[in-house]
């Protein structure tokens, strides 16, 4: 059932698992503090927020996002960012300086993003220009939930772990150029994060690995694989999920502390799906490790 807050916003949930739509506010104007900290105070709670029929400039899609904090030059993946605006990440599959855009099948396997980095996004804002009749869907998963489901003796295990991720894991590199997966690989050696995070503002405990994780740090790949499979299936269980169906105009913000997501190639590719995401900068974490995937 909707609700509104006492700062005048309407809540709409999205699913029991997470997600909400917050309506009755105007994130092209002006916004106050107080309706900053009562967005932030909904997203903490619902994971994912949601608000529809957006029409906005880049610029006042980089200075909304920047109200949430310090914004990602997106350095991990420059191939990746507007030429203009660096704040800005293209997620399209419109072609690119007359060639195949190397984010057109970004997404494809359940992550949490830049967790192949020392510096993990804290939140990402995808702002939907232009989307494919049908399909196109983005799926979320729930990793509070997924870590409060745990046993407390797996909850022991999982909390002495770090995850090592891998960018040779990220799904579709096989469709992407030789020097585009080159240099991704050369930017992102091996990191480890732990696998258990703790929310920098709501101390919510969540699972931290994905199907981008390799290993286990201290672990073999084949000692640790049934465990992150494990783990995976256990996080995207369907009443774990939300799975968002896209309108143009959409402006889905996610904490990537607390959820994973995958987008799906559920949609006819030569129909256009253009995205613009500003990435909200995490705090440092991990340390590089030798991978265990040799060349990718
Ligand atoms: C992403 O992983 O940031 C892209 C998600 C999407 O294209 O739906």
């Amino acid at each position: 059932m909707p609700y509104v807050t006492n700062s005048g916003l309407t809540v709409r949930p999205l699913s029991n698992a997470l997600g909400a739509e917050i309506s009755g506010i105007d994130i092209t104007g002006d916004i106050s503090q107080e309706q900053v900290d009562a967005i932030r105070s909904i997203w903490n709670q619902y994971h994912i927020i949601l608000f529809r029929g957006v029409k906005w400039t880049p610029e006042e899609q980089i200075a909304f996002s920047r109200r949430f904090g310090p914004l990602d030059p997106h350095d991990a993946t420059p191939f990746s960012r507007d030429e203009k605006h660096k704040e800005l990440l293209v997620v399209t599959n419109r072609e690119r300086n007359g060639k195949p855009s190397e984010s057109r099948n970004t997404g494809r396997n359940w992550h949490s993003d830049y967790a192949y980095t020392g510096q993990p996004s804290a939140a990402s804002m995808l702002y939907s220009v232009e989307m494919p009749e049908a399909g196109g869907d983005t799926m979320f998963c729930n990793m509070a939930a997924a870590y409060d489901d745990l046993s407390d003796k797996m909850k022991d295990i999982v909390g002495d772990l770090h995850s090592v991720y891998d960018f040779s894991l990220v799904a579709g590199l096989a469709q992407r150029t030789p020097e585009y997966v080159q240099e991704q690989l050369r930017l992102n050696p091996p990191v480890a994060h732990p696998t258990v995070r703790v929310h920098p503002d709501s101390g919510t405990k969540a699972l931290y690995v994905s199907e981008r994780a390799s290993h286990f740090d201290g672990m073999t790949r084949a000692e640790s694989l049934p465990l992150i499979e494990y783990l995976c299936a256990h996080a995207t269980r369907p009443e774990n999920v939300y799975r968002h169906s896209w309108l143009p105009g959409d402006m889905v913000c996610w904490d990537n502390r607390t959820t994973m997501h995958v987008a799906l190639a559920d949609f006819d590719p030569k129909e256009p799906r253009h995205m613009l995401r500003t990435t909200l900068q995490g705090e440092k974490s991990g340390y590089l490790v030798p991978g265990v995937l040799g060349a990718a």
